[in-house]
């Protein structure tokens, strides 16, 4: 089993065009559909269980609501029955992906081709195998090893190492953390790939960007790029539309937990399934997953520290606060949502991109076990999921064209972040003014002057 996973990924690598147990997707489409009125709510449920719909948003039938839109993959072969329902229902529905395989084949590198591997270095342009992920965490702490570390978190569930960078200026003051990962779900590509271009962005500009040059005297950045490393090679190598984990359950009846229904945050009680054939299995315990139990283990241990637990996923364009799994509100909810509106102004003035704020059971949808509620629960102030472009065009198959904007516009929403933490936590230290407080000055100064 383990040899022969093995042999697949190399082939997977070696051979990026299609092969022949890769799943394919060749007419399927992605739907949006407009329900108007609880019978059609109920219609579309019925849908989607009798014909196994690949529902993207949301991801429970239970969430499908009247006047909320859902984005739905057909497989080729339900299409015309499932048309034909919402015809006869008259549910209002659009074509957003006519051929998802089309696209897919559109969005992948193609061996030889010019930005496949740019002679000059890495392409953060295009989304990368993790062997190629591997070896940039070797080559970024190699010859960035002033700033850069890379660390070992623990093994996945098919052995393969994972690794975190630490970003951490020497100093002999003791620092807090901010703390990142990216991949925790395999099809959301856009992730790793900002994860990386972050990195990048911080070593190009640490030594002239005052901003970065402040959070670092007080900050440690821990970045780990692909979380669900098992499932991220999956999705490369057999199914690009694949989620979860590869874990083995019910004697290899079925496949992968929902690595972020699984962290010890209210686990299994809403928004969740305990049959493991389901999008969304939350496992068979709270950090039943050996990813999962890295990352708790490491953040518990220093969670004193940690004052700041990003997780980035894709897509409909959200920085989510605490909590998902119930309506109350943090109780620091005014200044996690004072930072992440912030943060969603800043991305805005990027490239117009519009960013949804606020607890993630108001502005989503409810769900148990994820990372940013545990984060939370344990004390750890300052906890977000960032949800990527798109809302919705290309959703999990986000052409390589839109990283570059979307890692520019997230890079400038996590920076704000980390500075407002920065700024809370270490108010003395010596940040350069920001113009909100000069103008403060120059009022009082005026003011002053008048009087
Ligand atoms: C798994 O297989 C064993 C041995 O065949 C059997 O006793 C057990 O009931 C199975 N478990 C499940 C959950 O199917
Ligand atoms: C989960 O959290 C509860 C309550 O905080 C604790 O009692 C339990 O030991 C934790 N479980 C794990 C697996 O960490
Ligand atoms: C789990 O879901 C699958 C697919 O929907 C279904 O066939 C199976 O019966 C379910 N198993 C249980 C125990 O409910
Ligand atoms: C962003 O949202 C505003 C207000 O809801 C809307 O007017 C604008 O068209 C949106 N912009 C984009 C690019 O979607």
């Amino acid at each position: 089993m383990k040899l022969s996973l093995g042999v697949f990924c190399l082939l997977g690598i070696l051979i990026p065009g299609r092969i022949g147990l890769r799943l394919h997707y060749d007419g399927d489409q992605v739907l949006r559909v407009l329900p108007q009125t609880s019978e059609h709510v109920k219609q579309l449920q019925q849908l989607c269980d009798t014909l196994l719909l690949d529902l993207w948003k949301p991801l429970l039938p239970e969430d499908i609501q009247a006047g909320e839109e859902l984005h739905i993959r057909v497989p080729a072969s339900s299409l015309q029955e499932l048309k034909g329902g919402l015809n006869q229902h008259l549910i209002s529905y659009a074509v957003l992906i006519r051929d998802v395989q089309e696209q897919l084949d559109s969005s992948m590198p193609r061996e030889g081709s010019s930005h496949w591997r740019v002679p000059e270095g890495y392409s953060y342009n295009v989304y990368h195998p993790m062997e190629e992920i591997y070896h940039w965490m070797y080559q970024i702490k190699e010859s960035n090893s002033e700033l850069v570390t890379q660390h070992y978190l623990g093994m996945t569930y098919e052995n393969r190492p994972m690794y975190y960078l630490k970003i951490s200026q020497p100093s002999n003051k003791a620092k807090k953390i901010i703390w990142m990962d990216c991949g925790i779900h395999a099809r959301e590509w856009i992730s790793p790939a900002f994860c990386q271009w972050f990195v990048k962005e911080i070593l190009q500009n640490y030594k002239t960007d005052p901003k970065i040059k402040s959070f670092l005297q007080n900050l440690d950045v821990y970045i780990l790029p692909v979380l669900n490393i098992d499932g991220y090679i999956y999705s490369w190598t057999t199914e690009r539309l694949w989620r979860k984990s590869r874990s083995a359950h019910v004697n290899g009846t079925c496949f992968g937990t929902d690595l972020n229904r699984n962290f010890n945050g209210s686990w299994g009680s809403i928004g969740v399934s305990h049959n493991c054939s389901s999008l969304i299995f939350c496992g068979t315990g709270p950090e039943s997953e050996p990813e999962t139990k890295a990352v708790a283990r490491f953040i518990e241990k220093r969670k004193s520290d940690v004052l700041c637990f990003l997780t980035i996923h894709s897509y409909g364009q959200y920085i989510l606060t605490p909590y998902g799994y119930k309506t109350d509100l943090a109780s620091n909810h005014q200044d996690l949502v004072e930072a992440a509106e912030k943060a969603a102004v800043a991305l805005k003035e990027k490239h117009g991109t519009n960013f949804t704020v606020g607890p993630t059971s108001l502005v989503l949808y409810k769900n148990s076990g994820s990372s940013r509620d545990w984060a939370h629960m344990i004390g750890i102030p300052f906890s977000y999921t960032f949800e990527l472009r798109d809302k919705g065009a290309y959703g999990f198959i986000l052409p390589p064209d839109q990283i570059q904007p979307t890692c520019e516009e997230t890079t400038t929403a996590v920076m704000t972040i980390i500075e407002y933490v920065n700024q809370k936590h270490f108010p003395n230290s010596a940040v350069a003014v920001t113009s909100g407080s000069l103008w403060l000055w120059l009022s009082v100064l005026f003011t002053w002057t008048l009087s």
